[in-house]
């Protein structure tokens, strides 16, 4: 246990003006300039005097230890209470050893290996002098237009839900333990529901979905202790989410009783401005600290006007008292008073950093990321073959995806280096063929040649890292540049081809998936991409990932995703044509639909039972299915669980995800899983937006994706 500060003598002490500078965050760029030129621009245009940045309560984006510890050293010997500064920094898939990006990481399905990232991530990160990260973001994602569904795990509740738990275990520990950082769910909330894919655009949708969809992975993430909460740029019912009392004080805080700290976004409290809900600074400083936003991130309307609106009653002292002590109450958790330096240590840090626990670790996670879409006969590669590496992404290390600012491409093993440690070099050949984004051509003649001279060609294709990420919305979603054309070109010379996937969202591969025989989605993998990569095209893992995301047929079937509704007019089969809810010039089904993803070996669903027809109340009914690996090798299959609500007082998704098991079998081997089916897991938000389970008909689903499934029904009586 820490020393305990007295926190509330603490703040009797405090001036409003020292209040208000508790609740203002800066980059850190404002505490380390030498002279005062260097952030007078930046400090005018926050409208601050210099003696505020010595008056703020927390720092976003430190770099290393060095540069913490000097300026909370600088910072105490200025600070009148000695309040120590919180450090803060964006630490979504990694520090220094950069794990595949969160979207890849929804995709092993594996909560451990979540977790274990999480770990890794804080210990890397507190070394280097971070108190809290802003992750898990558990924005659910439909749009594949929208740079940031990267950093999500995908399109449903139950999986998103599972991981924010993971990932906020694994940052926080119990908040008792040396590399402990306390995490910081975002964005609250829906911003991943921004009109067409583009970013910052507007949100707007029904207070049933937000319940139903996007809101169950923020609270899975708070259940599961996260002391902080980031809002999000978007409006919820036409509302800033930065300014929405309803969901910041009505939703959060009294509905859920969160009582942590809430940051808003970079600017976003600013933000009220130009959405227009509020006329000046004072206006956007009381929107914003009635809906109980504690900290406010580089803009400076609290330091500007709280003091006048509390001058002139407009703004309760208790209200900025009530921030102020969630802030210093974080601070005394994480035990700041008794060390503000907690463990930072640079040399320590940089032990730390790329250690083989921690590569090894990114290693693992990130071959139960990938997705195997096919293969017809070409994997596992033979070791001894000759193979021409091709493609743009053939042995590049702009593989570690958006918000990886500590990690080094230099430091990522390549794919042309995974393979090359794998089987040796002397069977390599690499030619890049064309760049990512180009249109030149005069590349393709010596990948053309290589391939032509190989036994065996792997395809490089993807994006940019900076093709993903913040402000990174794409309305095209092919591969970018001539690259779809330069695999027309290689694929037509009729090698045993395998194409490798290195991107940062759902892509329309659609024609490239016919024409090549094998299609692996690495997407950006990380440090350890490469090598991850080799062990599933050689066999040494075994592809186990399954998408969270829908793969669209085209751009112009966005939003498609598993958990959608009937509709009045189901199209009953593909090829039905008249009066359905379907396109006359594509399927309605996705390319590849959620859960989906292949192995090296077949699973057999048998046996389906339930313990019982009919769900009494408190009882428990079992749901049992027998998986045979009916292959010759080794797999992890993921056993997937759903439930259809056959009639609601409000139409019903076509099915839910309710439950997941991941088994390994040997092959021949077999083993019964088991899921129970309770009343809880049945409730949803019906038409009086009560939560409640509705009496009636039900149809349990077990299967290895959201559409290849095996069906019972039940009644909950
Ligand atoms: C950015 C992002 C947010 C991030 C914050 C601090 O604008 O929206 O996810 O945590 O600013 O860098």
């Amino acid at each position: 246990m820490h020393r305990q500060v007295d926190i509330q003598k603490l703040l009797r002490a405090m001036t409003i003006e020292e209040k208000a500078g508790q609740l203002l965050q800066l980059a850190t760029f404002f505490y380390l300039s030498e002279t005062e030129g260097e952030i007078t621009g930046p400090l005018s245009d926050l409208g601050i005097a210099e003696d505020e940045v010595w008056r703020s309560g927390s720092v976003l984006g430190i770099n290393n230890a060095e540069e913490m510890i000097a300026i909370q050293k600088k910072y105490l010997e200025n600070s009148k209470h000695k309040i120590p500064l919180l450090f803060m920094a964006d630490i979504v898939h990694g520090y220094r050893t950069i794990f595949p990006i969160p979207l890849a990481i929804g995709c092993s399905w594996n909560l451990e290996g979540a977790k274990k990232s999480a770990q890794v991530a804080a210990k890397e990160a507190a070394l280097s002098g971070v108190h809290v990260t802003f992750s898990p973001m558990v924005d659910l994602v439909r749009d594949p237009r929208w740079g940031r569904v990267m950093e999500a795990t995908g399109e449903d509740p139950y999986l998103n839900s599972a991981f924010a738990k993971a990932f906020v275990e694994g940052y926080q520990g119990d908040m008792t333990g040396e590399y402990d950082i306390a995490a910081c769910v975002k964005h609250f909330a829906g911003y991943g529901a921004a009109e067409a894919g583009r970013e910052y655009n507007t949100v707007d949708m029904s207070d049933r979905t937000l319940r139903e969809y996007y809101l169950p992975a923020y609270k899975a993430a708070l259940d599961a202790g996260c002391r902080m909460v980031m809002t999000s740029f978007n409006t919820v019912h036409g509302v800033p989410a930065t300014g929405n009392k309803y969901l910041m004080r009505e939703i959060l805080r009294d509905e859920w009783g969160f009582d942590g700290v809430v940051i808003s976004d970079w600017g976003a409290v600013g933000e009220l401005l130009q959405h227009g809900v509020a006329k000046d600074s004072k206006d956007v400083a009381q929107k914003a600290i009635e809906a109980s936003v504690d900290i406010e991130m580089m803009t400076s309307h609290y330091v500007q006007s709280l003091k006048k609106l509390v001058e002139d009653g407009t703004v309760s002292e208790t209200l900025i008292d009530e921030s102020v002590l969630r802030i210093l109450k974080l601070k005394q958790e994480l035990g700041l008073f008794e060390n503000p330096y907690k463990v930072a240590n640079l040399q320590k840090a940089q032990e730390a950093f790329l250690c083989e626990e921690h590569r090894e670790a990114a290693r693992e996670i990130a071959t139960k990321s990938m997705v195997l879409l096919k293969n017809e006969g070409i994997l596992p590669l033979d070791k001894n073959k000759k193979i021409a590496i091709v493609g743009p992404l053939a042995d590049s290390g702009d593989i570690l995806g958006a918000w990886a600012w500590q990690g080094k491409p230099e430091e990522a093993i390549t794919l042309k280096q995974g393979i090359e440690c794998k089987v040796g070099a002397q069977n390599i050949s690499v030619a890049m063929g064309c760049t990512i984004d180009g249109i030149e051509t005069e590349g393709f003649k010596e990948a053309i040649k290589i391939a032509q001279e190989a036994d065996v060609v792997i395809l490089a294709l993807g994006e940019k890292s900076s093709m993903c990420g913040e402000a990174a919305s794409r309305a095209f979603i092919k591969l970018p540049g001539i690259q779809e054309e330069f695999a027309k070109t290689i694929l037509a010379l009729e090698k045993p081809t395998v194409t490798v996937l290195l991107n940062g969202r759902p892509l329309e591969i659609t024609e490239l998936s016919t024409l090549t025989p094998a299609l692996l989605e690495a997407w950006f993998p990380g440090t350890e991409g490469g090598n991850a990569i080799a062990d599933i095209l050689f066999g040494d893992s075994i592809p186990s990932g399954r998408l969270s995301m829908s793969f669209p047929y085209t751009v112009g079937q966005i939003p498609v995703y598993y958990n959608c509704y009937n509709t009045g007019r189901p199209q009953p089969n593909e090829d039905a044509e008249g009066y359905f809810s379907r396109y006359l010039d594509i399927p309605n089904a996705p390319l590849y639909p959620f859960g989906y993803g292949l192995s090296y070996t077949e699973f057999n669903y048998d046996n389906f039972t339930l313990s019982q027809e009919v769900l009494h109340e408190g009882e428990t009914i079992k749901a049992s299915v027998c998986i045979k690996n009916v292959g010759n090798r080794v797999g992890t299959e993921t056993v997937q669980f759903y439930i259809k609500d056959e009639v609601g007082s409000t139409v019903r998704p076509l099915k839910e995800l309710k439950g997941f098991r991941q088994v390994t079998l040997q092959p021949q081997e077999e083993k019964t899983v088991t899921f129970e089916i309770t009343e809880e897991m049945l409730k949803y938000h019906n038409i009086k937006s009560d939560y409640v389970a509705e009496k009636g008909s039900f149809i349990a689903m077990v299967g290895k994706n959201a559409v290849e499934v095996l069906s019972l029904n039940f009644e909950l009586a």
